[in-house]
């Protein structure tokens, strides 16, 4: 099993054979060491400070919501958790996560699918009618240790690759469902996010099954699903489908973006780079996985991606020019970073000195994640793997996103080799509605994996007229995707 090689055994000493079960409440006016509740792991070194929010200025909820950090050694993981919004004690436990590398997840929150919303000035926050609260208790993380409020102590480096970030994640939800919220141990546990969350996910997915497999005394984190919008899973299929996405009206555009001149420039120049990335594929030697980036970008990426940025294209929708003056072409990711760092807010979320101040991005974890070559590698293997642990799978895509596009993922998704692969690769895409409304078009196979009764899912379901952010282009779609997903696991 191509994964194991990176999956570490977890040797943290077995600290205390008790944990601290204090039912959830808060004492007014306490000191700052007394606002939180504190949870310690009995299997590891991992402990949660947790506190119910009040104040709903800082976000307007409509359902109880908490805040805090684990911490683990030198690391301290920042999360916000929304209960259910419909049926908290029976609704399925959901978590998020941004991608980056580096990016917080406070982006997804406040910019796409938290029940609230940053307003226009950056100053305050508007409820979200569209939510993923609405019928699930949804957690989101800042993660890996280093991004948004999420940091690490004096002199200990930031974690450098999805593998490193999935074994703290993993701890993280083990502590968190069977001691801080113990009614959650048995519930169906999700994990959705967007972008590089295509490295993260199926990182975090497979580290939660094969310690689940070997610690079977131990809290089993009951992984239901994986759920990916627009994700970062394969290098070389991203930069394959660059073709598709710019010299087609595949994504939905009325005409290509790119003309013929620039096409052929780009179709001539493919082969090398895939090529090369296949080499690097093969070797996961850091310098040649370099040239395999470089020759791909030069060759291929560069012709869009060189133009976008400040003022010119968008790579999150190729309908849309970039509306900022940053790289990132959203203005509510600064307006989030803005609120974030407002007094009041860090006093209502006891935010420690030690954070320094939010920032919505963490160059450092970046950096740190392409000097181990995280970057250029495929996670398909860990897909495979929970496919083969009958845990379902659905990637889903806004049409109009090149930095992870449609056409790129379905490529290596039909390149995978598993049972349901003939199917899913045979299958025509079908349409998909939310009421009369048509949305997108999907493709999903149901098989029985291993001896189990049960079929496995893996869907590709995609959303017209979205780009990179589908919760955020279009709202209530994708609440209704995550909806369908969660109760029937079928887009039909
Ligand atoms: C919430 O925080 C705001 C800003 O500091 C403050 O004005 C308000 O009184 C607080 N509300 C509650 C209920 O504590
Ligand atoms: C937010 O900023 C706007 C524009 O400056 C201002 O009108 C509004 O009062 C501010 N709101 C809060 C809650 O500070
Ligand atoms: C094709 O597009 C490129 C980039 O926009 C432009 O520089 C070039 O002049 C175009 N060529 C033709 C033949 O239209």
């Amino acid at each position: 099993m191509e994964f194991l090689r990176y999956i570490s055994v977890l040797t943290a000493v077995v600290l205390s054979t008790f944990a601290s079960q204090i039912p959830l409440q808060e004492t007014e006016g306490a000191p700052e060491v007394d606002v939180f509740q504190i949870y310690q792991s009995q299997f590891s070194e991992h402990s949660i400070r947790i506190k119910k929010q009040q104040n709903d200025t800082l976000c307007n909820a409509h359902s109880a919501q908490y805040t805090g950090w684990l911490d683990v050694g030198p690391k301290h993981f920042f999360f916000w958790y929304f209960e259910s919004q419909t049926s908290p004690s029976t609704d399925p436990l959901v978590l998020w996560l941004t991608g980056g590398p580096g990016g917080s997840s406070m982006i997804g929150m406040m910019q796409e699918l938290g029940p609230c919303l940053i307003n226009e000035h950056g100053n305050g926050t508007v409820c979200n009618e569209f939510g993923w609260s609405k019928n699930a208790n949804l957690i989101f993380v800042d993660q890996p240790a280093g991004v948004g409020f999420s940091y690490v102590d004096k002199d200990t480096p930031v974690p450098g690759s999805s593998f490193t970030a999935a074994e703290d994640m993993h701890h993280f939800m083990q502590l968190f469902t069977s001691e801080v919220f113990p009614d959650l141990l048995h519930r169906d546990f999700h994990i959705s996010g967007e972008s590089y969350g295509g490295h993260y996910i199926p990182t975090l997915g497979a580290q939660i099954v094969s310690q689940n497999t070997l610690y079977p005394t131990r809290p089993q984190v009951n992984l239901a699903s994986i759920l990916v919008g627009n994700g970062y899973v394969s290098p070389l299929d991203t930069a394959f489908g660059y073709w598709e996405t710019l010299c087609t009206t595949n994504p939905g555009t009325k005409s290509p973006i790119f003309n013929q001149t620039r096409c052929d420039v780009m179709a001539s120049n493919l082969p090398r780079c895939m090529d090369v990335t296949r080499t690097c594929y093969s070797s996961l030697d850091p310098a040649i996985c370099n040239v395999a980036g470089a020759i791909c970008w030069d060759g291929v990426i560069v012709h869009y991606d060189g133009e976008s940025g400040a003022g010119g294209r968008n790579r999150f929708d190729i309908t849309a020019p970039c509306k900022t003056k940053d790289e990132w072409c959203y203005p509510e990711i600064m307006r989030t970073q803005d609120y974030l760092n407002l007094d009041w807010v860090w006093e209502a979320l006891h935010v420690p000195k030690a954070v320094g101040s939010f920032s919505a991005f963490s160059e450092e974890v970046g950096l740190a994640f392409t000097l181990t070559n995280d970057e250029g590698i495929s996670t398909q293997p860990q897909v495979l793997y929970l496919l083969e642990n009958g845990i379902d799978v659905l990637f889903y895509q806004g049409n109009f996103d090149l930095a992870c596009n449609t056409a790129g993922n379905i490529r290596w998704t039909n390149n995978m080799p598993w049972k349901g692969q003939p199917a899913f690769v045979a299958q025509e895409r079908r349409k998909w509605k939310d009421g009369d409304e048509e949305v997108g078009w999907f493709k999903e196979v149901k098989v029985k994996m291993g001896e189990d009764e049960k079929d496995t899912t893996f869907s590709f379901s995609t959303v017209d007229g979205a780009g990179h952010m589908v919760p955020y282009d279009k709202p209530k779609e994708a609440l209704a995707l995550l909806d369908r997903w969660l109760l029937k696991r079928s887009f039909a």
